[in-house]
């Protein structure tokens, strides 16, 4: 999606960044920059940076930055065009609808109207004749009457094109049906049918209230168990949780998470009217963030499998990374929290979320399962794992009550599990040194970007670059002297494009500015967003002088072809540099 340079210019002009973000954060001027607690991430000190002169937002913390659109992106989880078109009506602006993107959100608004025309024929059959089927099993899975109407649960028929039928003769295409991910096409005579039969339909609503999925269970054993719809342009499952739309509304002060659609809706039923699933997936930054946007609190509740507690160990750290407080409900006497329920009713449930530990606990609790605390042998394992554990805690508070807590388990005193701790600790510094160390002496791979998709090749030749483009950001007069500079002389693919659409906006006649750029992903943007908010030192045409000379040089070599090329570019350095050859 393209829109004209020149109305995201001025979409920058009249949304101004520290007027957006302070929305949702609480800036305090400190210099030319204004900080604050950064949004995408937990954190006590700010490190969310916002410079108003330049256009951007940077977390010092988690390196998440860009422009505003960037921003609006981000903290409310959409789409490029729809940041736009939200920053386009606050600022009061017309959008200047490109074809092709005005054709895909007509599409979009397509299958989201037949999503929810297929939910609405799937409920109307699971109380017609051919849904008989459909609800005895829902009753006899114990879902109430109430349940079967919050959730939309519905009933597709044991038939091959009922759902295609009602849809076409409502007027929708066998097009939009593929596309909505309702049908499969037959390898046979290519024709498509039905793709969920002779189920129980639960449907996927997102936070905004449409309808992007579905998912589909079997009522006897057969495979697979639940059949959910394939990803489609208005369902990802890597974005969207089961329920979210419901339980976000919850009064209950935090959510629960759980594995199945069946867990979600029982807890529901129950009373917790704050439980989200992931749709059969396992649990992605995306969305711990979406959850982040709702609650402050997340309790996990896994199968007491071992998948279950593998994946517990994987969502802990990516709920807290999204700023996230965990806790983790260990499953007791039931498979999953649907069959607890069932069996042992809410309050009993109730006990159980109020035990609840939280991580220090459930991670300790890890530890001490791995060992066999009668054999010494092992104690003695056990203890040093803890105190190892312990020592990466960071309150001295926390390190007292998990260290007596361990020095119990391990039947050793509270004395001589401290010391172990402290040993535990030092050997930690130890290696954080050695690590920091070794960073020092490699200045070159410590100006490697963090991303893992951005890697410069020529670290010297980059610097320079970013340089470059830093500076013409902060001035954009700079821009006059540094024409004869090329992209393509740039040794670091990405910022050459960035200081190639630079030099565009400044040859169409704007000040050149990180909300012009366009066609970069996220972490491209935010990596360009950290170059500038980094560039602090003096804008002077030296500076820019010199960085233009490094960029020179890398780029020569790069492009010798010979032997004697490479020489004679060498000599031409070192007599540059008064050096004799
Ligand atoms: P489970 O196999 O634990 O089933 O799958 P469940 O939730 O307990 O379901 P019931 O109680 O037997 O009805 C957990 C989740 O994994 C996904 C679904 O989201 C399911 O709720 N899953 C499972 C699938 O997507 N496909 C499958 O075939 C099985
Ligand atoms: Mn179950």
């Amino acid at each position: 999606m393209a829109f004209p340079p020149a109305f995201l210019d001025e979409l920058a002009a009249r949304n101004p960044i520290e007027e957006v973000v302070g929305q949702y954060v609480n800036l305090k001027r400190s210099g030319s920059n204004l900080f604050g607690l950064c949004p995408f991430h937990g954190e006590k000190t700010a490190s969310f940076s916002v410079a108003p002169d330049k256009g951007i937002y940077y977390c010092f913390g988690c390196h998440k930055g860009g422009s505003v659109i960037n921003f609006e992106m981000e903290i409310e989880g959409l789409s490029y065009p729809d940041a736009v078109r939200a920053l386009a009506q606050r600022a009061g602006m017309e959008v200047p609808e490109d074809e092709q993107y005005q054709s895909r959100y007509r599409q979009q608004e397509r299958l989201w109207a037949l999503s929810k025309e297929a939910a609405r024929f799937f409920v109307s059959q699971l109380y017609a004749p051919a849904g008989a089927e459909g609800l005895a099993y829902a009753q006899k899975r114990g879902l109430t009457k109430g349940t079967l109407t919050r959730f939309g649960i519905g009933f597709a028929p044991n038939s091959w094109n009922s759902l295609c039928d009602a849809m076409l003769a409502k007027g929708y295409t066998e097009e939009e049906l593929k596309d909505a991910g309702l049908v499969s096409v037959s390898q046979k005579n290519g024709r498509i049918y039905d793709r969920f039969r002779n189920r129980l339909m639960f449907p996927i609503i997102d936070v905004r209230g449409n309808v992007i999925g579905f998912g589909g269970r079997v009522m006897d054993d057969s495979t697979p168990k639940y059949l959910n719809s394939p990803e489609t342009i208005i369902f990802n499952k890597r974005k969207n949780l089961f329920a979210l739309n419901i339980s976000k509304k919850s009064k209950l002060g935090y959510l629960i998470l759980v594995e199945g659609y069946m867990d979600a809706i029982a807890l529901h039923q129950y009373g917790f009217d704050c439980a989200v699933a992931s749709l059969g997936t396992s649990l992605t930054e995306e969305h711990a963030v979406l959850l982040s946007r709702y609650t402050e609190q997340v309790v996990l509740i896994y199968d007491g499998d071992d998948a279950g507690q593998n994946a517990t160990k994987r969502a802990i750290p990516m709920l807290e990374k999204a700023g996230l407080q965990v806790k983790v409900l260990q499953m007791r006497d039931a498979k999953d929290p649907d069959e607890y329920l069932r069996k042992f009713g809410a309050d009993k449930f109730r006990l159980l979320l109020e035990e609840s530990s939280n991580r220090m606990e459930y991670q300790l609790r890890a530890i001490q399962k791995k060992y066999d605390l009668t054999v010494d042998e092992e104690r003695i394992r056990f203890v040093s794992e803890a105190a190892d554990f312990i020592s990466s805690l960071p309150g001295a508070v926390q390190r007292e009550i998990y260290g007596t807590r361990a020095a119990e388990a391990a039947g050793i005193s509270g004395d001589a599990m401290k010391l172990e701790v402290s040993k535990a600790f030092k050997r930690r510094m130890a290696r954080e040194k050695r690590k920091q160390e070794h960073i020092d002496l490699a200045p070159a791979a410590a100006r490697q970007p963090k991303s893992r998709t951005i890697h410069y090749e020529n670290v010297k030749s980059a610097m320079a670059e970013e340089n470059v483009i830093a500076l013409c950001l902060r001035d954009p007069g700079l821009m006059e002297q540094t024409r004869d500079l090329k992209p393509e002389s740039f040794s670091s693919p990405l910022l050459g494009r960035v200081y190639g659409q630079l030099q565009r906006q400044y040859e169409s006649g704007k000040d050149p500015s990180l909300a012009g750029l366009t066609d970069f992903t996220g972490e491209e943007m935010a990596h360009i967003a950290g170059i500038l908010q980094r560039s602090t030192e003096p804008v002077s045409e030296q500076a820019l002088k010199d960085s233009i000379r490094v960029i020179r040089q890398a780029s020569q070599f790069k492009n010798a072809g010979s032997d004697e090329d490479l020489l004679s570019l060498q000599k031409k350095l070192r007599e540059s540099k008064g050096i004799k050859a």
